[in-house]
């Protein structure tokens, strides 16, 4: 297969941690005999200091040139406690989202064996936890109509029909491919918003008998999450509680350092870890580059391209079991590997297998 790679590596520990990315794809195109050709483009920060605009026009035409993006993240604390900045990194992400039509979101909350020790869970409870969030990821507040002054603000959180039956479908298509059950989660006791994909998920699901939907509030869900994390196989939801609820998710597999995500929807798919740019990391080689490296593997996913994703899966789990680990999920006295030595060591064994 030929594959034309969009590679953002945006800020922070992102392009330390994209090089990994890169190098493991590279190894396992080598492996399968794929054409892989890669361009680079800026976003967020460092396109804001170099350009002025998080996701210039030149970096939307190389993501429209390619199969697939890589990113790796965005965001820099100048920005963070200035609420007068006129830009921010992160209105790059939105903006690529919206231009690219990523309406899906993907994230897996999946638990790793080895690193049960680190959820703030009792391994009772998160054991064998593994389930999916679709978020709904070009509505909602986060795009509605907006206004602010000094003396007022608000945020529209507005949804249309076809928005929500087509994230619905998403949701169903992985449910059926998975055990069959559907957690549709919104506040539809309260909200206008929540109450039409209601109404809407009850209109669809009699299209899916095989598969068993429940409707669940956000706040109710966010408990359920935590104390039995096991309950949920698929869950969807709008934007801002998709948001917070994958925070949730992802701490309870132990590191966030390990979830990666697929952003899915009408043009180029991108595919990126879960967790930010970690400013205070960059540049020290600390930085864990599994996300990244798992987000190849759902890239490849993507693409039908089961046996090399799974490769990666296995390359990765392989070297938890090594202890080649970064030091924030390093066993006490076990020696700490950098971002660079944790990828060498999976391309190493990509490369043997
Ligand atoms: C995420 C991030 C983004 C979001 C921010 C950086 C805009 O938190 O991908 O979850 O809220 O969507
Ligand atoms: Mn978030």
């Amino acid at each position: 297969m030929n594959l034309k790679i969009a590679v953002l590596p945006g800020d922070g520990i992102g392009p330390e941690i994209s090089r990994q990315g890169v190098d493991v794809m590279t190894a396992v195109c080598e492996k399968f005999g794929h054409n892989v050709e890669y361009r680079y483009a800026i976003c967020g920060a460092d396109a804001i200091d170099k350009v002025g605009d998080p996701f210039p026009e030149e970096t939307f035409d190389t993501c429209l040139w390619a199969d697939a993006v890589l990113f790796s993240a965005v965001g820099d604390p100048k920005f963070d406690n200035n609420p007068n900045a006129k830009v921010r990194p992160e209105q790059g992400l939105l903006a690529m989202r919206k231009k690219l039509g990523l309406f899906a979101n993907i994230r897996p909350v999946e638990t790793f064996k080895c690193l049960i020790h680190k959820s703030p869970l009792r391994p009772e409870l998160v054991e064998g936890a593994d389930f999916i969030c679709i978020r709904e990821l070009t509505g909602g507040m986060y795009f509605g109509e907006k206004y602010e002054d000094n003396d007022k603000a608000y945020d529209t959180n507005a949804y249309t029909r076809p928005e929500i039956e087509r994230i619905l479908r998403v949701a169903y298509s992985y449910a059926r491919r998975r055990r069959k059950h559907l957690t549709v989660v919104d506040k539809a006791n309260v909200l206008a918003s929540s109450r039409l994909w209601r109404k809407i998920a009850q209109e669809i699901a009699p299209e899916y008998p095989d598969v068993e939907t429940d409707y669940m509030y956000v706040d109710n869900a966010a408990m359920r999450m935590i104390q039995e994390p096991r309950f949920f196989d698929v869950m969807v939801t709008e934007n801002t509680f998709g948001d917070i609820l994958t925070d949730e998710g992802s701490v309870i597999s132990g590191s966030m350092g390990l979830l990666p995500s697929a952003s899915t929807g009408e043009k180029t798919p991108v595919f990126e870890p879960i967790h930010g740019s970690w400013p205070q990391a960059k540049g020290l080689n600390i930085a864990n580059p599994l996300a990244q490296v798992l987000s190849v593997a759902m890239l490849f996913e993507y693409f039908n391209l089961t046996e090399e994703g799974a490769l990666i899966r296995k390359a990765v789990n392989a070297s938890l079991d090594a202890n080649v680990r970064t030091p924030e999920i390093q066993v006490e006295g076990g020696e700490r590997y950098g971002t660079d030595a944790v990828g060498a060591w999976i391309v190493d064994y990509i490369k043997k297998a």
